[in-house]
Order: structure tokens, then sequence, then C-alpha cells
């Protein structure tokens, strides 16, 4: 027994090292939590394509207007957002799902936001007693006297007060609720909501609790984007269900510590759907792209190979639209995307996430209705985007990201800067300065880090000898600077530290004082402690 767990950990190793991602959801011994006997694996393949249309996710609406209790100045639109636990049919051939999410729907309804118009969510739990998938006991926070199911959400990307961001001790079980005031103070951008309870994240968000959250403003209203019928949020999650149609997800082969360093599915859920097909007109659309996926990276394509013109990322508009043929995404990016279907008419074309994998299929009408009305070409010139200068830095932290394993190779610890989620804070920028941080990645693979509060530039990515940083603690390069990718040159809130390099980026801590957390965005990781608070401070007391 002993050595065929060992068999199973250097392989796990492997696939870790080569990068060989499939092979994840091959380990000997593994078993997914709900697979049952009798419940093997769906194989996707099997599936019909493009049967089911691709849905377009709800509009909240609003349940009234309301006072925040902590600031009764102003009444606010006042949304509530209960979640539950429902069944959901994730393909036509397919028994329905059981799954988590927002008033019965994952991804949960859209809130429509502007700019400098505060809102107000009651984020209400009413979800079961049991959870869906195994937790793992041994995960800070996530300790057996803590219950199994307890949730707290988060507005990823929101410049949000620190009592209304959804801190991951802040969880609350069924049958309570927070209510999160979100002033909507920054640049029309999407934004998405998601659980984010201690130690049990992956799990959580997993089982569907995630939605989005536009904002929307005037600059962008003017500029005549494809809007409307022509403009399709796109929510992409990996998963792997099981032939009867429920959701699992791995434990590891070691019954007493099931967490897994990563999760990979095997199918692609696109608003809910899987292989669902979008009817468009010949004309100009605009695609809002989330990676809600736990550890998935995608890189989206078109089957004909045309290429794709970015206008955004995570935090808004680019300064100028960039073509691209392929545009990647880590878990909890977003991409703005614009697509030309109009020498497309009468055909049918896919978005890829691969080489070979077709998640959504368009099928263009010859010719459209309103099409005349359109605006078929994008601007030139989109937001501007100035560059925070170095110069302004009042400050550069070395930050590293590092894993290590316990000393019976058991699991697997990530972290941020060598310190662990409950070491006292150490990260303390002053309110409405400048920090460059410098993400030292000792490991070998790509993390998504994500601040909360703030949005941040990309200075640049450049390789250092890792061998010499561990021999002698300094950081010696190997290669020149290297400027972010044309589609990540704007504002982003989740930044991908490429292994064994510097990525630095550069950051303003403004909006408000208090305590936030920074992140790696791959789910198994944040939950293992790769996740650390930060805390502005007010002027004056840095
Ligand atoms: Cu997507 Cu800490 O969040
Ligand atoms: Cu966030
Ligand atoms: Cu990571």
């Amino acid at each position: 027994m002993k050595e065929k767990n060992a068999t199973a950990l250097s392989r796990r190793e492997f696939v870790r090292r080569t990068g060989a991602l499939a092979a994840v959801c091959a380990l000997p011994g593994a078993s997914s939590a709900e697979s049952a006997p009798g419940a093997p694996t769906l194989d996707p393949a099997k599936l019909q394509r493009f049967v089911d249309p691709l849905p377009r996710p709800e509009i909240a609406r609003p349940a009234g207007v309301r006072r925040d209790p902590r600031n009764p100045a102003e009444e606010l639109p006042y949304y509530r957002m209960v979640m539950g636990e429902f069944e959901a049919r994730v393909h036509r051939d397919l028994e329905p799902t059981r799954m988590w999410g927002f008033n019965g729907l994952s991804p949960g309804p859209v809130i429509e936001a502007r700019s400098g118009k505060g809102v107000l969510v009651e984020w209400a739990n009413e979800l079961p007693q049991r959870h869906l998938f195994t937790i793992d006991h041994n995960l800070m926070g996530a300790e057996r006297d803590k219950p199994d199911v307890r949730s707290v959400v988060h507005l990823h990307g929101a410049k949000a007060p620190p009592e209304s961001d959804g801190y991951p001790e802040s969880w609350f079980v069924a049958g309570k609720s927070s209510l999160c005031h979100y002033p909507n103070r920054q640049d029309a951008c999407m934004l998405w909501y998601h659980d984010h309870a201690m130690g049990i994240n992956r799990l959580n968000i997993y089982a569907g609790l995630l939605g989005l959250y536009m904002v929307r403003d005037q600059f962008e209203d003017a500029l005549g984007l494809p809007h409307g019928e022509h403009e399709v949020p796109l929510v992409l999650c990996d998963r792997r269900f099981t032939v009867d149609g429920q959701l699992s997800y791995d434990v590891s082969p070691v019954p007493s510590a099931p967490w897994i360093p990563e999760f990979y599915g095997n199918a692609t859920l696109v608003n809910g759907k899987l292989f669902p097909y979008l009817e468009v007109e010949p004309t100009l659309y605009r695609f809002r792209v989330l990676n809600g996926s736990n550890a998935q990276f995608f890189n989206l394509s078109l089957s004909t190979g045309q290429p794709i013109a970015q206008i955004g990322t995570d935090q808004g508009l680019l300064s100028a639209p960039a073509p691209a043929k392929i545009v990647s995404l880590a878990p909890g990016e977003r991409a703005d995307l614009a697509i030309d279907f109009s020498g497309a008419g009468g055909q049918e074309l896919t978005l890829k996430i691969g080489a070979v994998e077709e998640i959504l299929q368009f099928r263009v009408a010859r010719s459209g209705a309103h099409i005349g009305n359109l605006p078929g070409r994008l601007p030139e010139k989109l937001r501007p985007v100035v560059p925070l200068a170095e110069s302004a830095a009042v400050r550069t932290r070395l930050l590293t990201l590092n894993e290590y394993k316990s000393p019976k190779g058991e699991s697997m610890t990530m972290l941020l800067g060598g310190a662990h989620w409950d070491m006292p804070v150490s990260e303390t920028p002053e309110l409405d300065t400048v920090e460059i941080w410098s993400l030292i990645n000792l490991t070998e693979d790509v993390h998504p880090i994500h601040l909360h509060l703030v949005r941040m530039q990309i200075l640049d990515r450049r390789s250092f000898d890792k061998l010499h940083y561990f021999v002698n603690g300094e950081l010696r390069f190997i290669g020149p600077p290297m400027p972010p990718d044309p589609g990540e040159a704007g504002w982003k809130d989740t930044v991908r530290a490429h292994p064994q390099m510097v990525t630095r980026i550069i950051a303003r801590f403004e909006g408000y004082a208090g305590r936030y957390v920074w992140h790696c965005h791959i789910l198994e990781h944040e939950d293992n402690e790769m996740m650390r608070p930060f805390e502005v401070l007010p002027r004056g007391r840095a």
C-alpha cells in the first residue's frame, strides 16, 4: 500500500514538473468525490456537440432600494442574491446536474452597475447541510471545528471597502447573510463575484458559486462598441462529470489528505452548458470572457484561424484593439474580445480553448435584420491607459512564490513571501501610494497572482538564475526584461507570474485603508495558503 502511494505521488510530481496536464486525471488511485461505484467519469467526446443554444446570463433585478446602515446618507439599489442548491441541465443528453449557484443559476445573474453609482448586495446563504465534495480538514481554515458548508462572497476586481470585500475568514453559514456595499468608483470593466471561504474556496466555486458583475460608464458608452444582442458574456469553467451528469472533483490517493495540487477537468462549461451553439449575425460582436476555472489555462482561438481583437482586460479597455490569433486566459483573468463575423455569412465556426478542443459553435446567418445600424468597425483608439511611472513608487517589495513539501512528501504547501496565512501581516502599503511588487517565482508553474482592491500594470518579466537565488538569496538576471503581451498592456487585477521569472507589477493603493488579501488564483493553491493578507494603512501611519 505504501509503495503504491509512493508511485502515485511521484507521478503527480512528474505531472507537475512536465506540465502534462491531462495526465493528472489518470493518476492511479485517484478517485472522485461524487463518483460512487456505477457512476464512472463521462467522456465528453461521446456527447453530441452543439445541440444546446448558449444561454445568455440573466440580468439581476434589484429587490428595491435601501440605505447602507454603515453610510445611511444615500439610497441605493438593493439586490438579494441567494446561494442555494438546485439542478441544472448542462447538456440535452445528460441527467440534470446538482450544483450550487445564486438565485437558482450558475453562473449567477449578472449585476449591472454604473461607475460612481453604488449598489447594495445582500449575499444570503441557503446552502444545504452537506457539501457536494470532500473537505480536507488539514488545510488552514478548514479544520474540523469549522462547519463544512459556509461561504463568503468576494467581488473580484472591485474597489470596495474592506468590510464589503469578503474576507476569507468572514464566512457565514446557512440562514445567515452579509450586506455588501459596492461604490463602483472605478472605470467600466467586467468583474465577477465568487465564493472566498477559507480552505474550501476551490470546492465552493467548483460547485458553481460564481457570477458576473458589469461596471459601465459614459466613456465606454460613447465608443459605440457592440452592445445589446451583440455583446455576449462567456463564462468558461472546466469541469468533470460522471456519466449520470453529476460534478466530480478529484481527491488525492492519500485518504487522510484529500487536497490535490491542481484540478483539471475534461469538459468546459460555457455559461453553464457543454458544447453550446450561438446564432450570430454577420457583423461585429463583443464577447466578455471570464476564465472561472480552478486551475485550467485557456488559449482561445477561432477554428478559422481568423484573428480576434482584444479590446480590454481585467480592469477595462485597452488603449487600442490588440489583434491576436490566440488569447490566453489564466484562472481569474478576463478578456474583452471583438470578433467580426461579417466575412463569415452562412458559415459555422468554433471557439477553441487549445489546439483541438472546440467549446462553442457560432452559426453565422447569411444576413442580419438590423445590420444597417450597427457599428461594423472598432474604434482605432479605445481608452488611454496612462502608464504608472516607476519613479512614482515609494517602495519595491520582493515577494517569492514558492512551494514546500511536507516532510513525508504527501502534500505540498505553496506560500507567498515564504509566509503562512496566519503569520503577521507583512505587506502594509500606505493609502494612495504607489508600490512595485516583484514576484519572484521559484516554482515550475505559472501562478496567476491577484490583488484585491487595486488595479495594476505589468512593468516587465525577467528570467533569473534560480540556483544562484537559492544559494545566495540574491537576484541575478539572465535575460532582458520582457514587456507585457499586447493583451496584458492595460489595467489588470490578476497577473500571470511565469516560472523562474521575476514579474514586476505596479499599483497605486487607492480607495480604502484596511485589510485585504492577495493570492494565487489557482484555487487549489489559494486554499493551501498561497494567500496572504495585506493591509492598506491610513496616510501617515506607514
Ligand atoms: Cu477572484 Cu480573491 O479572488
Ligand atoms: Cu479579488
Ligand atoms: Cu499558484
